[in-house]
């Protein structure tokens, strides 16, 4: 059931992010290919699929072109990957199963190839299918949850500023929140507005999206050190290395994993009053957690 939901999900995602994406032959064919290596490398897609089931709890069926939400989501985030990697932030040469942007293209195409899958997102969001009083409000979420004001930018700066200095848990939090947490709350949001839910389920989903975001950063710290590289397809043991502030560093592992299963409880009971319609992204949910890449 969950496994069907995460391959009909890739599969949809990866043929709208074709579609929507320029060709690698395009001119400029050095950031097509660049964009395009980073794009299809095999990642999750957990940030279109939580927002296609986010609508779908709201509206029955799989919403009509939800699907292009979905893929600016995974393009927003595969840029903010690419800049993550670069020697500048974290420095790191793996990605998903692949050598890191910078490491084929160089730096200068990998920061542009980064910035450019930026406005592509937007240029697709001006585009959605939905009412536009929904497109406009769909773009300032997702704008807010991927800038400098407790969005995925500011918490990058926090996370980067933090290294070495070894902060307590409100700043660890407020990193996790907003470098992670954000964007996962945006996509649930995004896809409730598009499928046209009400404000009291446009909250809902907010909570929730901000407590599943919370323990999937939880559960990204966990893995950088009980995985090895081969597994998770980026390099593992970086945050030690880096003396990065994590969940494990402050909480140790179990203690760690329990926090994040009890965001994914208290997740998945804001969703309650949906009854049935909530099952698949309750299980999403407990699959962020039990995870093992
Ligand atoms: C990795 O995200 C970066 C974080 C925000 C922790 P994912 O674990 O969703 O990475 P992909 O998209 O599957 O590669
Ligand atoms: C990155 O956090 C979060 C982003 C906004 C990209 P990490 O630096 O822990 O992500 P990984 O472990 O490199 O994927
Ligand atoms: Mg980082
Ligand atoms: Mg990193
Ligand atoms: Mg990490």
């Amino acid at each position: 059931m969950l496994k069907h939901t995460l391959e009909q999900g890739q599969g949809l995602t990866d043929a709208a992010l074709d579609r929507l994406l320029p060709a690698a032959t395009q001119r400029p064919t050095s950031i097509h290919q660049a964009m395009r290596h980073s794009v299809f490398a095999g990642g999750k897609r957990l940030r279109p699929i939580l927002c296609m089931e986010a609508g779908r709890m709201i509206a029955g069926t799989l919403p009509k072109g939800i699907t292009d939400l979905g893929a600016t989501l995974e393009m927003l985030h595969t840029y903010s990957l690419i800049h993550d990697d670069l020697p500048a932030l974290d420095n790191d040469d793996l990605r998903r199963g692949r050598p890191t942007c910078h490491k084929v293209f160089g730096e200068a195409v990998a920061i542009l190839a980064g910035d450019a899958l930026q406005t592509q997102a937007y240029e697709c969001l001006a585009h959605l299918r939905c009412p536009a009083e929904a497109r406009v409000r769909i773009i300032a979420e997702i704008a807010h949850g991927t800038g400098t004001v407790e969005g995925m930018i500011g918490g990058q700066v926090v996370d980067l500023e933090a290294e070495r200095t070894r902060p307590g848990l409100e700043t660890l939090e407020y990193i996790h929140r907003a470098k992670t947490a954000a964007l996962i709350a945006a996509s649930v949001v995004s896809g409730g507005i598009y499928a046209g839910g009400s404000e009291d389920a446009i909250g809902r989903l907010r909570t929730f999206g901000e407590s599943i975001g919370l323990a999937f950063q939880i559960v990204d710290d966990v893995l950088d050190v009980t995985q090895t590289s081969e597994q998770l397809g980026k390099t593992a043991g970086k945050d030690t290395a880096a003396e990065k502030v994590t969940y494990p560093s402050l909480f140790g592992i179990d203690e760690s994993i329990k926090k994040a299963d009890d965001l994914v409880d208290s997740a998945a009971a804001k969703l309650d009053p949906f009854g049935e319609r909530a099952e698949t992204l309750k299980a999403l949910a407990r699959f962020l957690v039990e995870r093992k890449k």
